[in-house]
């Protein structure tokens, strides 16, 4: 075996794999190297040996890649948030390009496919429009913290370091979200760090603080605040929320949401307002949307549009079809193509999200678009007309093998898929092409800096 577990070892980056890791060959093994991209030589350890590959992490880079640059965040080295920051953006958009190829020729066996350049996000800093941070009561120490006892170790707020699931690393600023978030971020630390009452401790599940949530409307420049607690407590709370409020004019409203689970989801068990509105507006495109604390929307605003331009582009519609939307969520994508088509019936699993979406449809005056809430595998078989075009956008594990087998009996004319997860692309791809041609693939960024990548597939009946 070239390599031994726990060796130090000299590595030359050559490739890159799906999930961000350089990929180094030794004597023509495959080491995956953490934090590494091609072009790199580093100094290395292996962590772990399989029989196929290793796995190693870069402890210095010896010679840089041309690609590399200095991250604009202080913490993008250890922070699970961005693992790209050190990469030109170029670069970045070529790799997922490339990962969204590769997944379809090596994981569908679906070769010679046209996959158009990677559309990139207009912004690469402070485009997200959601952000969730976790208390803690272990604070990961930075490197230049280790051993500065006036830190205190037993408070965090902020983002997890990868496989470190109980530490947080305590952050004052995340680049990912516009700047006046992070003055947000600061205040409501110094409340809960000066509060009686502690953090919530991720493996003895005793504690109050759990997450703070920060979502931002893009149209209207303004604040929704959710702080997550494992308790109903307004006593604590009502004046972090009234103080919030006072002092910021773009702060639409403070909500609570409570959840005594110990699984880590910021979603509560039920919600509390604490000041002003709990729901944010925003708009895509020439639509309005009610965006509250646990409603699904597209994390990037401004690329959500370009997102929804590219399923308008390949459904193609011409207003008199029947389109079905699979995993509809809150029915953004049936709002966008309303104008399009005669008629739009939205299928998704969560109650409160069709809820939305009827919501959304009234808002905006739209009266064609209808929703069926349930698991699709069983909610399918009641779409008694057959759909001109489906439009199909499941979460990462893609399409359950009964919704595939559905969808070729319902045989759409045409379908669009859109997919966050490439890997899962490829496979189903794979399975709809016993019936359908894979004519073009568009790939949009919506995640700068991360290994993430989103893609449109237009598919036509044979
Ligand atoms: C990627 S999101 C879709 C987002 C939506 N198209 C949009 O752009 O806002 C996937 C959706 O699929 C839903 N979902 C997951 N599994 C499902 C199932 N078995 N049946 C129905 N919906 C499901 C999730 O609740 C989620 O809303």
């Amino acid at each position: 075996m070239p390599v031994k577990k726990k060796q130090e070892i000299e590595l030359d980056i050559t490739g890159i794999a799906f999930g961000g890791r350089g990929i180094a060959r030794v004597d023509g093994f495959t080491v995956f190297v953490d934090q590494a991209v091609p072009g790199d030589r580093v100094a290395a350890r292996i962590l772990k040996k399989k029989k196929n590959y290793a796995e190693a992490k870069a402890l210095s880079v010896i010679n840089p890649s041309p690609d590399r640059i200095e991250p604009s965040c202080r913490y993008s080295e250890w922070c699970g948030g961005c693992k790209w920051q050190f990469l030109k953006y170029e670069r970045q958009l070529e790799y997922k390009h490339s990962h969204v190829r590769e997944a379809l020729e090596h994981i569908g066996g679906l070769a010679g496919i046209k996959v158009h350049p990677v559309l990139p996000s207009e912004k690469i800093f402070g485009y997200r429009n959601k952000m969730e941070f976790s208390f803690s009561d272990r604070r990961w120490l930075l490197p230049g913290e280790l051993g500065r006892y006036d830190i205190p170790r037993d408070f965090a707020l902020g983002l997890h370091v990868p496989k470190t699931f109980d530490k947080i690393l305590d952050i004052d600023a995340c680049l990912l979200q516009p700047e006046k978030g992070n003055r947000i971020l600061n205040e409501v630390r110094d409340f809960a760090k000066a509060s009686a009452l502690a953090p919530y401790g991720l493996r003895s599940h005793e504690g109050f603080w759990r997450f703070l949530m920060l979502r931002h409307s893009v149209a209207e420049d303004r604040w929704l605040v959710n702080v997550v607690t494992s308790e109903q407590n307004m006593e604590e709370l009502k004046p972090l929320a009234d103080g919030l409020i006072s002092s910021h004019d773009d702060i639409t409203g403070v909500v609570n949401n409570v959840t005594a689970k110990k699984a880590a989801v910021a979603t509560g068990e039920y919600e509390v307002p604490l000041a002003g509105r709990s729901v944010l507006n925003e708009r895509l495109g020439g639509f309005e949307f009610e965006v509250s604390a646990n409603s699904f929307f597209q994390t990037n605003t401004r690329q959500a549009e370009r997102l929804y331009d590219t399923v308008r582009q390949y459904a193609g519609l011409s207003g008199g079809e029947t389109v079905v939307d699979l995993y509809t969520g809150t029915g953004t994508i049936p709002v966008w193509l309303s104008g399009d088509a005669e008629e739009i019936i939205g299928l998704e699993l969560v109650e409160a999200a069709v809820a939305d979406a009827e919501k959304n449809c009234k808002k905006n005056g739209i009266k064609n678009c209808s929703f069926i809430a349930g698991d699709i595998r069983e909610s399918i078989s009641g779409i008694k007309k057959r759909p001109a075009v489906m439009i199909i956008d499941p979460p990462r594990a893609g399409m359950h093998k009964d919704v595939v087998r559905a969808v070729l009996e319902m045989a759409p004319e045409r379908m669009v898929y859109v997919s966050c997860n490439p890997a899962t692309l490829a496979r189903d791809l794979s399975m709809l092409s016993e019936k359908y041609y894979l004519d073009e693939i568009q790939p949009v960024d919506m995640f700068p800096h991360t290994y993430h990548i989103e893609a449109v597939a237009r598919l036509e009946k044979r």
